[in-house]
């Protein structure tokens, strides 16, 4: 009888079927090589826990009811032992144990270890956004990959730790200061899917979210060179505003006036900023990039120094825009 309720479990709980990219009321899709056999043995152990909660619940209330304390009956002395009892409840959960270690394990192994032609890219998470370097140098705010190829990524933090988790491939993988963790996976499905911060990491920790784009067979190329060809195709503002936007400033600086982490920069360029000692300087353009490459040298007063330096990682191309983007906030349409 138990087997059968067994098998019923893992087929309610595994029973989602292929064509419908492997979702079920509780799962996203499975999108990924090795998303069906982590739900799998994850439906395997819930299937057993849930097999034995019942197993000990009902035998818990059937025994509390069968031998409770009657009038007129006094209590026997219980047998101290039953070989063949104790044999049973000893064995089967070896078994089980086993069984769950041989599958964690062989999976553990097929997830930490990308094929050796896997397709390399650089993931850096900050407070509070993520960053995707291509091979070529290109940085995007948002993971694309191309479809049926594995995809390693190296991954850093430029501050605390945070954790890289996209549901639909089944891969989660903390991103340490100080180290580069790895992960690998190889999607099957062309679409867009959520990717999430999965270690609280600040007040922004639940914004810390990109999008993963798989590409189609052969589009994966295209669409790298035409995105990292942004700074040659639009005008030194538009790419101003994508780096501002895919650098991660926005995530302190907003540009319609409103305080954040940072100060806001509408209509920063060209006026007066009071310093944190009381002094004051013109938002120039030397100013402005000495603020991007030495945050910490001339802070804004009523801010923490907290801005990361931008030093090596955006080129002067890079910073002339951003101050072109800069220089378009002028604050004749908001407040200033
Ligand atoms: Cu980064 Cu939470």
């Amino acid at each position: 009888m138990t087997s059968t309720v067994f098998a019923h479990l893992l087929q309610v709980v595994d029973g989602a079927a292929p064509e419908d990219g492997g979702s079920s009321f509780w799962m996203p899709p499975q999108v990924s090589t090795v998303a069906h056999s982590v739900d799998w043995l994850f439906n395997l152990i819930l299937a057993i826990s849930v097999v034995f909660f019942l197993l000990i619940v009902v035998l818990m209330v059937v025994f509390v009811l069968r031998y409770r304390h009657r009038e007129g009956q006094s209590a026997k002395a219980s047998p101290s032992h039953n070989t063949a009892l104790e044999i049973t409840w000893t064995g089967i959960p070896v078994v089980l144990v086993i069984v769950i270690f041989v599958f964690g394990f062989k999976g553990f192994l097929d997830m930490s270890t990308p094929p050796a032609n896997a397709y390399e890219i650089l993931v850096e998470g900050q407070k509070w956004n993520w960053s995707f370097t291509y091979p070529n140098g290109y940085v995007d705010p948002n993971l694309h990959v191309p479809v049926d190829r594995p995809v390693r990524l190296v991954m850093s933090s430029q501050d605390v730790i945070h954790s890289l988790y996209v549901p639909a491939f089944r891969i989660k993988m903390d991103v340490v200061p100080g180290r580069y963790s790895k992960a690998w996976f190889e999607a099957t499905e062309p679409g867009e899917y959520d990717l999430f911060c999965a270690e609280y990491c600040g007040t922004g920790h639940s914004n810390m979210i990109a999008h993963v784009v798989v590409h189609p067979v052969g589009e994966f190329e295209t669409w790298l060179e035409k995105a990292s060809n942004f700074l040659d195709t639009m005008t030194p503002v538009e790419a101003g505003q994508k780096l501002f936007q895919v650098r991660g400033c926005q995530q302190c600086h907003s540009v319609d006036g409103s305080g954040k982490t940072g100060p806001s920069l509408l209509g920063v360029y060209g006026h007066n900023q009071i310093l944190s000692d009381g002094t004051s300087v013109v938002a120039d353009e030397n100013y402005i990039r000495e603020s991007i490459l030495e945050p910490q040298a001339r802070v804004v007063a009523g801010f923490d120094p907290v801005m990361p330096t931008y030093q090596g990682r955006l080129s002067d191309d890079e910073i002339v825009a951003i101050i072109a983007y800069l220089k378009s906030l002028d604050g004749t349409s908001g407040g200033e």
